[in-house]
């Protein structure tokens, strides 16, 4: 699978996640992998961090991560279109190449508002449909597109140029309004 986290972009995105996680509360990251924008991301980080994800294999790598940083780390294993924590959990999610491994984008996304406190900080990108041209069938089918993701967060409430296009991704930044319940 082509996954370019070298490109032009990543500056700017790793900037994006490492301010996600400097609120008052804790980062909820949706698919977190092994870990692997950890833990250069968490220097400035301030209260806690919390890494989800449905297979044990990357979460015993991200693990491993986390020992190395001394910072408030938990990982656990789950599937984001059902997440086990309490509404209003968590000042920032964030979510990086997830939402084109899962059957129902929208869930997750609304899972995610759910769990976010109001005020809280949206932020999730993934490659767009051109850049994973390699992928598996049952992967490519499952891309967002600029359009699709769109539809998505309006359904949601918010504006359609939440998300942008950022290079080969689409990024989607958004603050949960204080009156959403
Ligand atoms: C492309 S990787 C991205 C990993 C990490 N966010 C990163 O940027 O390196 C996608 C991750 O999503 C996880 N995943 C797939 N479906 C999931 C689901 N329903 N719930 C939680 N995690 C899921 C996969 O196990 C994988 O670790």
């Amino acid at each position: 699978m082509i996954w370019p986290m070298n490109d032009a972009e990543c500056p700017a995105f790793l900037e994006l996640y490492r301010q996600a996680m400097c609120g008052s509360g804790w980062t909820l990251d949706l698919g977190v992998g092994d870990g692997r924008l950890l833990p250069g991301q968490l220097l400035d980080a301030r209260a806690g961090w919390l890494g989800l994800d449905l297979r044990r294999r990357g979460l015993q790598r991200a693990d491993k991560r986390a020992r190395q940083v001394d910072f408030r780390i938990a990982l656990h294993q789950g599937d984001a279109q059902a997440l086990p924590y309490r509404d209003g959990a968590f000042s920032a999610v964030v979510s990086n190449g997830l939402l084109h491994h899962v059957a129902a984008p929208h869930i997750v996304l609304a899972e995610a508002l759910r769990v976010l406190a109001p005020g809280g900080l949206a932020l999730f990108r993934d490659l767009l449909p051109a850049e994973l041209h390699q992928a598996p069938p049952a992967l490519a089918k499952r891309l967002q597109t600029l359009n699709a993701m769109q539809k998505h967060v309006a359904a949601l409430g918010f504006e359609r140029e939440t998300i942008r296009q950022a290079g080969p991704h689409w990024v989607w930044i958004a603050r949960k309004p204080s009156s959403r319940s």
